[in-house]
């Protein structure tokens, strides 16, 4: 007989259109096959609170065992995501936050860190002045205002650095690019630009490129994805300078959501690592990650071979069933 889904796992996502998302998300399917005895279902989401607060209640509604949830924002999400845990669903927060602390734990990078990373790593690299851009991503969500205060800490106390400027962005490429365009015909000698990720780190530069100042101001950016469009391929490229890893945590969120729904005990916090990728290690780290996404998608081959086999299984029992009239 088939394995029992015994648990059900809900992921609602912020929305799947970037790479970033999908990668966490066939990250999470692959683990999840792991495991026999769950079924994971994920809402992809449209980066909208509303459509977000919708599919919780699904979830919420399916009686789901365990629920992850990926906050487009904190405070709009929290409530429902609260309703949930008052219920006694287990609740696994991932990558943004929500506020206050009705959550079973949290999964993902330390984003103030991912900030102080990126200043150290500019304080690292001359003594002389140097100008800077911020470009921020989507307001009230956690990241955002994490890497933003985990950055202007170190810069405040950084006196050859100096933020010229503040944009704010919605985390996509387009957020920013009219902005960007207008702060840098007023504002010459810019040195560089931190990016809050690596989409709007791009629009950055197509617009430096159109204004030829592509060579000049360097850009920083964040999650450092790997691939044809990613962020180590861009610092390969030298589109960008650098930029700080983010890990989507999809494989460690299952593993998580799994010792939760074991009754094990874990930790409210749990920190995936983050590191600066820039020339220098930029190769090395490619090879890792080539190799990782070879293992993926042979375990993927694998699975969907034994899929094959399970359905060829099913359908020749059933025949056989019928011959003998059982
Ligand atoms: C992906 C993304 C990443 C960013 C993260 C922050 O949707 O925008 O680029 O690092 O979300 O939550």
């Amino acid at each position: 007989n088939k394995q029992e889904k015994t648990y059900k796992i809900g992921f609602s996502q912020t929305g799947i259109n970037d790479e970033w998302r999908k990668s966490m998300n066939q990250a999470m399917k692959i683990q999840a096959a792991f495991y026999p005895e769950i079924e994971l279902k994920i809402l992809e989401g449209q980066d909208d609170i509303d459509d977000q607060i919708k599919d919780i209640e699904a979830l919420i509604a399916e009686n789901v065992d365990i629920l992850i949830v990926s906050p487009v924002q904190a405070a709009p999400i929290t409530p429902i995501v609260e309703r949930a845990f008052k219920k006694g669903i287990q609740v696994l927060i991932v990558d943004r936050k929500i506020n206050g602390e009705n959550y079973t734990a949290y999964l993902g990078a330390d984003n103030y860190q991912v900030g102080t990373n990126a200043a150290n790593y500019l304080a690292s690299l001359s003594t002389e002045s140097k100008r800077i851009i911020e470009i921020k991503g989507l307001l009230g969500s956690s990241p955002a205002s994490e890497r933003s205060s985990g950055f202007n800490n170190i810069i405040t106390n950084t006196p050859n650095l100096n933020i010229v400027k503040r944009i704010q962005g919605n985390w996509e490429s387009y957020s920013i690019k009219d902005s960007l365009s207008r702060v840098l015909d007023t504002n010459k000698n810019i040195d560089y630009i931190f990016a809050h990720n690596d989409r709007m780190a791009l629009g950055a530069w197509e617009v430096l490129k159109e204004k030829g100042l592509e060579k000049s101001i360097k850009i920083v950016g964040v999650d450092g994805l790997n691939g044809p469009n990613g962020g180590i391929k861009h610092v390969q490229d030298q589109v960008f300078m650098a930029t700080i890893l983010y890990p989507t945590g999809g494989e460690e969120a299952i593993k998580l959501a799994v010792k939760i729904l074991n009754g094990e005990k874990v930790a409210k916090r749990n920190i995936l690592e983050t590191t600066v990728i820039d020339s220098r290690n930029a190769d090395i780290l490619k090879n890792q990650f080539d190799k990782i996404t070879q293992q993926q998608n042979d375990i993927e081959k694998q699975q969907d071979k034994i899929q094959l086999q399970e359905k060829i299984y099913f359908t020749q029992n059933n025949r056989l069933k019928i011959l003998l009239g059982l």
